[in-house]
């Protein structure tokens, strides 16, 4: 198993183009689901998660060619398989975006349940519900779910949930819908930006979509969709990781490629605690931007909440939490996404942070600095939170399991490195630990020359 070995405290500087988004690029995939058409995307980062659907869509009768230039080539050329098996779903939780268009295209899917995560349970309701509106027969069998239908029929959607809004199942409904008899409106629709690439790119293929990025989403059935191409947007994710890991360091960082429009809530506190994320130019295209990230030498503290697009994104509170932990004074983070996404607290107190947890809520204490020390990486951000701990503290941070980084940064060693990081990727030769561990299904990350191993979290 990898982990890396980091020697904290050197300034980030340097430019870095963010790669393209695993949280787009997953729904994409299985798009290819709904024509026989070639789906060719671009900007695909060479990702174990993005590897593992690949290798279920296979399974699933589609031919998928992983080019060495960040392509994916996709055609479906069997459909007589509607199968998703849990040996391949339990690794990835994501792979219930195959549903949706699954059902829509082949009348029949059986997906196995993907079951909960290490930060909560992580229901489907919404996803069924919303698919039994549009006509669907559900059943829960032996574990999966298995839906049928004739043709799949517009109907009026209400996906909102207690926490907000559904990402995949918004993204489930809506690419069945492309194919269903009839209008379709989604109402309480997720707003993510990676709804919003979904929907252009399924127009591009032929469907009728209107109002992705609200949340009314309409959509007028087709009969076929056909294939195209399509560059998938940068990750706004990754881009607010490194934004973070320049102020950390007190560095100076250009990030190309930068989805600034995704981004607002973040920068907003970015700002708040002190953080400097400017233009280059003022007047380039705000969905992907060159922004040099700088800070003040004092960070201040905030107050944050997690929300739903375009609200703070859950998937960088870790990361932000790692940053407030140094800031001069008391913050406060609220989780209102997934109330038990707080696996990163006792890490970072493990590196000398002061974390105060009462249930969906944390006080952080900032301290004057964080100290390096062996810590375990248990999902992808909390991950993150680490490595970013470990570039600012003093001394040697050496950070286990590092498998989960490489579900949603490509060669994040590399990146950092280049911007002047000490972080080093190490091989572990002893056993594992039996009880956690789930069997990887990926030969190789492209590219990178390194095994990968899977677990569901995302
Ligand atoms: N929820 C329900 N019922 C459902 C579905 C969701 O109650 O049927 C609840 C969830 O428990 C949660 C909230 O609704 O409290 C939002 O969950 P959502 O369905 O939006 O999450 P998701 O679509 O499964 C995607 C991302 C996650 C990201 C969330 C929220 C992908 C592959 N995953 O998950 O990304 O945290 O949206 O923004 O797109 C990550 O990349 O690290 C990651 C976890």
């Amino acid at each position: 198993m990898d982990y890396f070995r980091i020697q904290g405290g050197r300034r980030l500087n340097g430019r870095v183009t963010v790669e393209g988004a695993k949280n787009a690029a997953l729904p994409l995939m299985a798009a290819s689901l709904l024509t026989t058409g070639r789906l060719r995307l671009t900007n695909v980062g060479p990702l174990a998660d993005i590897r593992n659907l690949g290798t279920l869509l296979d399974r699933l009768g589609v031919n998928v060619h992983f080019g060495d230039d960040d392509t994916i080539t996709m055609q479906a050329s069997d459909e007589s398989c509607s199968e998703a098996p849990y040996d391949i779903v339990k690794t990835m939780r994501a792979s219930i975006c195959v549903l949706g268009p699954m059902l829509a295209r082949r009348k029949r899917a059986v997906v196995s349940m993907p079951g909960g995560c290490a930060f909560g349970t992580r229901p489907i309701d919404l996803h069924l519900k919303g698919l039994a509106k549009l006509g669907a027969r559900i059943e829960l069998e032996g574990g999966n779910v298995v839906a049928s239908c004739d043709r799949l029929r517009g109907a009026t959607v209400f996906l909102g949930g207690a926490n907000g809004p559904t990402v995949l199942g918004t993204a489930n409904v809506m690419s069945a819908a492309t194919l269903a008899e009839g209008r379709t409106v989604i109402e309480s629709a997720a707003c993510e930006p990676e709804i919003v690439d979904l929907a252009n790119m399924l127009n591009r293929m032929g469907a009728r979509i209107r109002g992705a990025g609200s949340p009314r989403i309409v959509i007028d059935g087709v009969e076929a969709l056909g294939g195209c191409e399509h560059r998938v947007m940068p990750d706004r994710i990754v881009a607010g990781t490194y934004a973070i890991a320049a102020a950390m360091t007190n560095g100076d960082v250009i990030l190309d490629d930068f989805p600034y429009d995704s981004l607002l809530a973040a920068i907003n506190h970015l700002e708040e605690v002190g953080v400097h994320v400017q233009k280059l130019d003022p007047n380039a295209d705000d969905l992907r931007c060159s922004v040099r990230v700088t800070s003040d030498r004092v960070l201040r503290p905030t107050i944050l909440t997690t929300q739903p697009h375009p609200g703070f994104p859950t998937d960088l509170q870790a990361q932000f939490m790692a940053l407030l932990s140094i800031a001069e004074g008391n913050s406060i983070v609220t989780e209102k996404i997934y109330t038990e996404r707080f696996l990163h607290v006792a890490e970072l107190s493990r590196m000398g942070a002061q974390v105060y947890r009462q249930g969906s809520t944390a006080v952080i204490s900032g301290v004057r600095a964080l100290h390096g020390a062996p810590v375990m990486a248990s999902d992808l951000r909390a991950s993150a939170s680490l490595v970013l701990a470990g570039l600012a503290a003093h001394g040697e941070t050496v950070i286990s399991r590092v498998y989960h980084l490489d579900r949603g940064y490509s060669n994040m060693e590399r990146v950092l490195t280049a911007l002047g990081a000490s972080i080093e990727r190490c091989k572990e030769t002893k056993a594992e630990p039996a009880e956690d561990s789930v069997p990887s299904i990926i030969p190789a990350i492209r590219g990178a020359g390194l095994t990968a191993r899977a677990a569901r979290d995302t």
